[in-house]
């Protein structure tokens, strides 16, 4: 057996696979497009569910992949274990409907013993098989000629994710020989037990039933076949590795974190696990923001935030104390980079982000620890139990580890409630559950479009209008001959100028007639098989197979989709130009009225960042810049530079759109010949919708004009407002501004002449009561503030008075009164506040020589200071 490194034996694997005529299918970004079942891509058939449930048929239904993944639910075992990660590869092929059971396992066979690639000794080769299923127990024994003592039947050797397709599977175990047995129990060691020396290499799933949404299992028309090895487990048996993480796909990280910490790796259990636990999460949070995902604090976001803290914790057992997670980023980017050029293309801004996240945490740990010693103090009160909610909130608000909880109330003599803890966790995740739309995992063959393979051409590039057969009805998802008015359809044609939702672009709108029948088109999409499937209102008259129909689209709405598509492609290009190449578009809509834009950028943009980025998308409009579209080979668009859309499946040819060279893209829209025929660009709006996320939404042509004229509308009803021309407008609206201010100064000023007048006289003010000096009134204060002053001057000059005082502003009352010392054993200021906010329905309290106090009903002022003479 020949020592492969870990990108070797992926290659050998995808190579196998294309010389046994499978389609290569590409890594899918780890962020799952148009699948809401998955937080994460967790393994190959992950990505092929579209082929499996025949919502999509692929070009080959024999398909190969290495497939990146994460899985975070056994996050807890990663660094204690030999091969739990949280991000892994799997090397998978695939059947659509093709070959089965006795194909997959020769496949698995060949590969895997045949010299000219694996090349194992079969002598070292296990399997597993479901008890039932004879036929993999059969090809086992018959066809690869297996010994009956090496084919172990297990009960739990059957694939199944919940709703979708399953069915029983077939595992290949490696034996890694007596050096990996010491330690484990006796009846543990088989292949499938709980040891260290079988170790499983392959899962071949023999998809064949779908799990029903009702929990029934049926028969699936077509049979497929699912595999799964994970490259890090066959690269540590390849190269006689103790652990993954001595593979070559690993040891690149580990010495550079050896090199941050001056700690080498394999010299105690405890930092190695901090060395395991930091390179596995590096490389999860690497490629996932290379994916477009980013730390925040729900969903996919959260995982990533937990990750890193995680890792940033274990960093203390290596006696990191500064970010430095970020310094490993180039590693990872140049142990894979061939295989994923995108976390290499990527790797500045994924440095940018892991940085600040550091940083963040860092900083959090901090605030932990201080808000930590509040909860000490008061679970030392409360029989030494730190509350679970209490340690939760910590934990999910302020991100502080539980470990780290726990940890500082051990050395405090304290414990935690941990089951209350759980109890708030649990809660949490079911919150999340609840967050992600529960459903299908795999949605359920529509086998009616799935069988139709009639050709029908889109002619909607260069016409509006068509006659066309038509071709199937479909009607409650039956195929039917004809159809009746009054309903909705589904219709197939030979050939159409409908354009289908796609790439951001929405259907066209539009009319179809013929023999005395109107259908109005209210969608249109690709059924598995490519066609365009009109979804129509039948209006009047019947529908039939066969016959000739008018299809004309809607020529207004078509036009303004076509200018905002090509805006959208220059947008796309001048947020690149502005903020950089980071920015890659996460999502888009193109319609008649607007287009939005969604894009990866951290920070939200400034008035100046808009206004170039607007500007550089006029300059394109104004430039009358060619739009020229053709097909080309994948190849020859790579080295144009077309720039590709995330997670997008293109074929072996694509569609090229090029505005003169400054933005290339890969695109099946419908674009204006001329950028000119946009006419105008405006951007009316920049937000963000997740971390991360920013959206733009603009307008063109008619409606930006629109836009322009409202803004010259509202301005030139403000001009009439002001009583001036528009261009004096800001003038005049400094001057009245000027003007108000120096009102107001004058009123204030006003007001305190008219108060001092009345402090000259304090005598007057006093009033005595049961032998008791009082000065209770009403005085012209701002705020709670300046009510106070006013009560210390007067209580400067009537030091032996209580006083009680009452300001009003905005509708709010403002109470305030002091008690002299002397007198605070018959009354307190306390009491005297509480009943005089009553009075104006508010709250009020305080000491006994002084209390504070206010209410939001003004009208009853009097009866507040009503309330103190009555009180004495
Ligand atoms: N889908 C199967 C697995 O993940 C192959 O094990």
């Amino acid at each position: 057996m020949e020592q492969l490194s870990g990108n070797e034996i992926r290659d050998l694997f995808i190579n196998y696979f294309k010389e046994m005529d499978h389609m290569v299918e590409p890594s899918a970004p780890l962020v799952p497009i148009g699948d809401d079942s998955l937080l994460w891509i967790n393994s190959g058939v992950a990505i092929m569910k579209k082929y499996f449930d025949g919502r999509v048929k692929p070009e080959n239904p024999k398909i190969v992949n290495a497939q990146k993944s994460i899985r975070t639910n056994d996050i807890e075992n990663v660094g204690f274990t030999a091969r739990h990660h949280t991000f892994f590869e799997m090397l998978g092929n695939f059947s659509i409907g093709d070959y089965f059971k006795k194909e997959a396992i020769e496949y698995a066979w060949d590969f895997l013993t045949n010299k000219n690639w694996i090349g194992f000794d079969e002598n070292l080769l296990y399997v597993t098989v479901h008890p039932e299923d004879e036929d993999a127990y059969g090809i086992w024994r018959e066809t690869i000629g297996l010994a009956p003592e090496r084919i172990i039947r297990i009960e739990g050797n059957f694939w199944d994710i919940g709703e979708g397709p399953c069915g029983p599977n077939s595992e290949i175990f490696y034996d890694r020989g007596d050096a990996y047995g010491s330690g484990t129990a006796a009846e543990e060691m088989y292949p499938g037990g709980e040891n260290e020396r079988y170790l499983e290499i392959w899962n071949l799933v023999f998809s064949e039933f779908n799990h029903n949404k009702d929990g029934s299992y049926t028969p699936l028309p077509k049979q497929n076949i699912d595999t799964g090895m994970g490259l890090e487990r066959i690269a540590s048996v390849m190269q006689d590795a103790p652990t993954n993480y001595d593979t070559d796909l690993f040891t690149p990280i580990l010495k550079k974190i050896e090199a941050l910490s001056g700690i080498k790796y394999g010299t105690d259990r405890k930092t190695d696990a901090a060395f395991k636990v930091i390179s596995d999460h590096i490389r999860t949070v690497s490629f996932a923001v290379a994916d477009g995902a980013l730390p925040s604090n729900e969903g996919r976001g959260y995982v990533l935030r937990r990750l890193l803290r995680r890792a940033v914790r274990f960093s203390k057992d290596l006696k990191i104390k500064r970010a430095f997670m970020f310094e490993l980023v180039d590693t990872v980017s140049s142990v894979m980079s061939g295989f994923y050029p995108n976390v290499a293309d990527r790797k500045d801004f994924i440095k940018e982000v892991i940085k600040k996240e550091e940083e963040r945490f860092l900083g959090t740990l901090d605030e932990g620890i201080r808000i930590y010693e509040g909860l000490k103090e008061k679970a030392l009160e409360h029989g030494r139990i730190i509350k679970g909610e209490d340690a939760f909130r910590l934990y999910d608000t302020y991100g502080f580890p539980f470990e780290l909880t726990r940890e500082y109330a051990e050395n405090d003599g304290l414990s935690i409630d941990e089951a209350g803890f759980k109890a708030e966790m649990d809660k949490q995740r079911e919150r999340a559950r609840n967050a992600r739309k529960s459903g299908a995992s795999m949605q359920v063959q529509s086998e009616t479009l799935a069988n139709i393979d009639s050709d029908s051409i889109f002619t909607g590039y260069s016409s509006k209008s068509e006659h066309a057969k038509l071709l199937h009805i479909i009607n409650e998802d039956e195929a039917v001959s004809q159809a009746e008015a009054p309903g909705t359809v589904e219709l197939i044609f030979d050939k159409t100028p409908f354009y289908a939702v796609s790439g951001g672009q929405v259907a066209d709108k539009g009319i179809i007639s013929g023999s005395g029948t109107e259908l109005e088109v209210t969608e249109v999409y690709k059924a598995p098989n490519g066609q365009n499937v009109h979804v129509a209102d039948l209006n009047t008259g019947i529908i039939k197979r066969e016959q000739g129909y008018d299809l004309e689209v809607d020529r207004d709405e078509r036009k303004f989709i076509v200018k905002n598509h090509t805006a959208t492609h220059l947008l796309h290009q001048a947020l690149r130009d502005t903020l950089g190449d980071h920015v890659t578009q996460a999502g888009s809509l193109v319609e008649s009225s607007r287009l939005r834009f969604d894009f990866s950028h951290l920070d939200g943009l400034s008035s100046k960042e808009l206004k170039k980025i607007e500007d550089t998308v006029n300059r394109s409009i104004f430039e009358n810049l060619e739009v020229s579209i053709s097909q080309m080979p994948m190849e020859e668009a790579r080295e144009k530079g077309a720039m590709a859309l995330f997670g997008e499946k293109y074929g072996s040819t694509v569609r090229v759109v090029d505005i003169n060279a400054y933005s290339v893209e890969l695109c099946g829209g419908i674009h204006v010949r001329n950028t000119s025929e946009i006419g105008l660009f405006k951007i009316t709006s920049e937000t963000g919708i997740g971390a991360g996320i920013r959206r733009i939404e603009a307008v063109t042509s008619k409606h930006a004009v629109r836009l322009y004229q409202e803004k010259e509308d509202r301005l030139s009803e403000i001009a009439s407002l002001l009583k001036v021309k528009e261009d004096q407008t800001e003038k005049r609206i400094d001057a009245l501004l000027d003007e108000n201010k120096t009102l107001k100064e004058e009123n204030r000023a006003l007001k305190s002449e008219v108060q001092d007048e009345k402090l000259a006289n304090i005598d007057d003010m006093i009033e005595e009561i049961n032998g008791v000096k009082l000065i209770a009134s009403v005085v012209s204060a701002d705020n709670a503030k300046e009510l106070r002053g006013t009560m210390d001057n007067i209580k400067s000059k009537a030091q032996d008075a209580i006083i009680a005082l009452a300001s009003v502003n905005d509708g709010k009352v403002s109470l305030v009164v002091t008690v002299p010392k002397v007198l605070t054993d018959r009354y307190k200021a306390g009491d005297i506040m509480q009943g005089m906010a009553a009075e104006v329905d508010g709250k009020g309290g305080g000491r006994p020589d002084m209390a504070q106090g206010g209410g939001t009903n003004p009208s009853n002022v009097t009866n507040a200071l009503q309330f103190v003479k009555n009180h004495l």
